[in-house]
């Protein structure tokens, strides 16, 4: 049938309220909402103000109450470990439910933050969900970031208690977690009343005697407890993620908008269905593993798959067409850095034959801009839709793609497809004015957003106004640049910021800067990313040294490469450095890092009129070349 997409833009845009207020009929709500949407205070919105529910019923008792118990909820495969391990709703039910009085035993209730820090283990996904089960909010950290990360992230959300494992496993190396988390509580100000460690057999970590717990041991004691119905704008969880500074930020989610945007978005824009087998393969410290590996799949009855491993290398290219095959994964989510990492090591789809893959339905990509070739690959080695969509953590679901729940439009390469029902997506110039079909803008999204987006930045009302809504009255921001072609196409171009993609990861420039401009040899620097066939982007350095500074420079960046990694983490990937006499710059003294970047991608470049001295360019240009980075030289 066609027509049906335009049908229910139409529907969500013409009537939030009506159409949110039908959507939030599928969950189930310990007082169901009579208002629909409170816009009185704009830009904090409120959506089902006077509901009431909890998240972890609505992703485990729910299913279990219903009789679907014995349904599989959670598979875990780890291949770094040899691991495999399901568990029905019933057995996640009452993992949950204990968890979640051990927490409450260590005196966590509605209202305080809990930080977990964990690799891919299902303990992961049972701290998150024992937190929604007693109205606690959780606060997950990538374990590829550092201590003083994990640092920042404890003092901002002021964690009355840290979850954590003793060890994660990347390829060829273990990550010792629990040196990072006691020199990340060394760091903060705020110091967390107790920590529960997940002692795992590969690395055993020693406990602070009155501060750590053993997760087993803590489990083992405790009662199981119920789940405490919180009023639908109760935040969820605090998710930080990458902005402009150092300071990361952290997006807050209310559990009504929550439940009801993930329950809509499996059914709608994934074609997922209870008792179907979802894969994202994430990571619970983004947003992608909140929304699609925890709790979006649960809440609506399906299967989901929490995999240890990576794309290729555990032990081959073909280690995701294993777990699709073996789990009869029906719709599967990745980033396209992860195909490109398949495709190099296995070009010809060698290892997609060895698997039978008759139920695989969909293939869906986020997280950075999927290059044509990629999704060409992809397509014509898997022969099901392969799906560009679009989201950020701040909205919390996609805001583009091609709904195949509703009706499977063209895919068109290069596009995540058009506005998904409930975002209103316009191109405006800097003034504010809507562009023409084609031109390129900054993607904005007219207010209301739908349920489940962001409802603020965890203590900083102030950011969360700057940030978000200060520059296009009436909209969101989202950061990124792109346009709308003439059949309603989006096309997502860039980022507005200082915000990098590298692996799908979402980095601040600006964080990496403020750890270069800390070395003591340095006078200045600049970060900025630069185009990579396999992670999309990297971030590069180049630093200036201080007067008087008569090191070996090789040295010098050396340091600055390996302070990023110990305060930053392994996951900024900054392993290209370099230094320069002098930094290009305006004559107002703005560096110019859109210039550098596009000598460094090997785009034609303009000094631009306001430039102070175009010898700079030169100076970059060489040193960049000296990199490896041929310059194409002016345009
Ligand atoms: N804990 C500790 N360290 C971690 C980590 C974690 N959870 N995740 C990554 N790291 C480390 C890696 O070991 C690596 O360290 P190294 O510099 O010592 O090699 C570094 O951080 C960079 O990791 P990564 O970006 O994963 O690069 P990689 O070269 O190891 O692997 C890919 C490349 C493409 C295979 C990998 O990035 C990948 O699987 N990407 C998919 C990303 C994704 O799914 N994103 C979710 C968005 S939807
Ligand atoms: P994150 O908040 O980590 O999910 O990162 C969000 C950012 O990643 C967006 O603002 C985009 O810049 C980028 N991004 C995510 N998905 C896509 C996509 N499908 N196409 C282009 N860019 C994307």
């Amino acid at each position: 049938m066609s027509g049906e997409y335009d049908a229910e833009y139409r529907r969500a845009s013409a009537d939030p309220r009506g159409y949110w207020g039908e959507a939030a009929k599928a969950v189930d709500w310990q007082r169901a909402p009579q208002t629909m949407l409170d816009d009185a205070n704009p830009p904090f919105l409120r959506w089902f103000p006077d509901g009431e529910l909890n998240a972890c019923h609505n992703a485990l008792d729910r299913h279990v109450e219903a009789g679907h118990g014995e349904r599989l909820a959670l598979i875990y495969d780890s291949p770094v470990t040899d691991t495999k391990q399901r568990f029905s709703y019933r057995e996640l039910r009452d993992r949950v439910a204990r968890f979640a009085g051990a927490l409450r035993s260590l005196g966590v209730g509605t209202g305080d933050r809990v930080v977990i820090y964990m690799p891919m283990v299902p303990e992961a996904a049972i701290a998150m969900l024992a937190c929604a089960r007693i109205g606690a909010i959780h606060s997950v950290v990538f374990g590829g970031f550092a201590a003083n990360e994990l640092a920042v992230r404890i003092d901002d959300v002021q964690a009355k208690v840290v979850v954590a494992a003793s060890c994660g496993i990347e390829p060829g190396r273990l990550v010792p977690y629990k040196p990072l988390l006691d020199r990340a509580i060394e760091l903060a100000r705020h110091k967390p009343e107790r920590c529960v460690i997940l002692q795992r057999e590969q690395q055993r970590a020693e406990l602070i005697a009155d501060r750590d717990l053993d997760w087993r041991e803590l489990e083992a004691a405790a009662a199981m407890v119920g789940c405490v119905p919180v009023p639908s704008g109760h935040p969820l969880y605090v998710l930080y993620t990458s902005g402009t500074t150092g300071q990361p930020k952290g997006v807050v989610r209310d559990t009504g908008g929550c439940v009801v945007s993930l329950l809509w978005s499996m059914r709608k824009v994934y074609g997922v269905g209870p008792g179907d087998v979802f894969w994202a393969a994430s990571d619970v410290g983004w947003v992608v593993g909140h929304s699609y590996i925890v709790y979006g799949p649960l809440f609506n009855g399906s299967t989901s798959i929490l995999y240890e491993g990576k794309p290729v290398g555990t032990p081959d290219p073909g280690a995701y067409w294993r777990i699709i095959a073996e789990y009869g994964v029906k719709v599967f989510f990745t980033a396209p850095t992860a195909f490109r990492a398949i495709k190099k090591e296995d070009p010809n789809g060698e290892h997609i034959e060895r698997h039978d893959l008759s139920r695989f339905e969909a293939l869906f990509l986020a997280g950075e801009r999927c290059d044509p070739d990629t999704l060409d690959w992809a397509q014509r080695r898997l022969g099901v839709p392969v799906i560009d969509h679009w989201w950020q953590t701040e909205l919390g679901w996609p805001a583009c793609a091609n709904c195949r729940g509703i009706e499977l439009l063209p895919v068109v390469p290069g596009s995540p497809t058009k506005p998904v029902p409930g975002f209103v997506l316009e191109a405006l110039d800097d003034q504010g004015r809507p562009l023409p079909a084609g031109q390129i803008g900054a993607l904005v999204l007219r207010q209301p957003l739908p349920p489940g987006t962001f409802i603020g930045l965890w203590g900083n009302d102030e950011r969360f106004v700057k940030s978000y809504f200060a520059s296009f009255p009436g909209y969101y921001e989202t950061g990124d640049a792109g346009y709308i072609d003439a059949h309603g196409y989006v096309f997502v171009m860039a980022r507005t910021d200082d915000v990098i993609n590298v692996a799908g990861h979402r980095l601040s420039t600006g964080a990496m800067e403020e750890v270069l401009a800390a070395h003591p040899d340095v006078a200045e620097c600049a970060v900025i990313g630069v185009a990579d066939p396999m992670k999309g982007q990297l971030p590069l350095g180049m630093v200036v040294l201080k007067d008087g500074v008569r090191r070996e420079p090789r040295a010098i960046c050396d340091e600055v490469v390996g302070m990023v990694r110990e305060r930053i983490g392994p996951v900024a990937a900054f392993k290209l450095c370099t230094v320069v006499a002098r930094l290009p710059k305006t004559r107002s003294g703005k560096v110019l890092r859109g210039t550098m970047r596009a000598i460094a991608d090997g785009e034609a470049w303009k000094p631009p009129a306001t430039i102070d001295d175009p010898a700079t360019l030169e100076e970059v240009g060489g040193a960049l070349a000296a990199l490896g980075f041929p310059d194409r030289g002016e345009a």
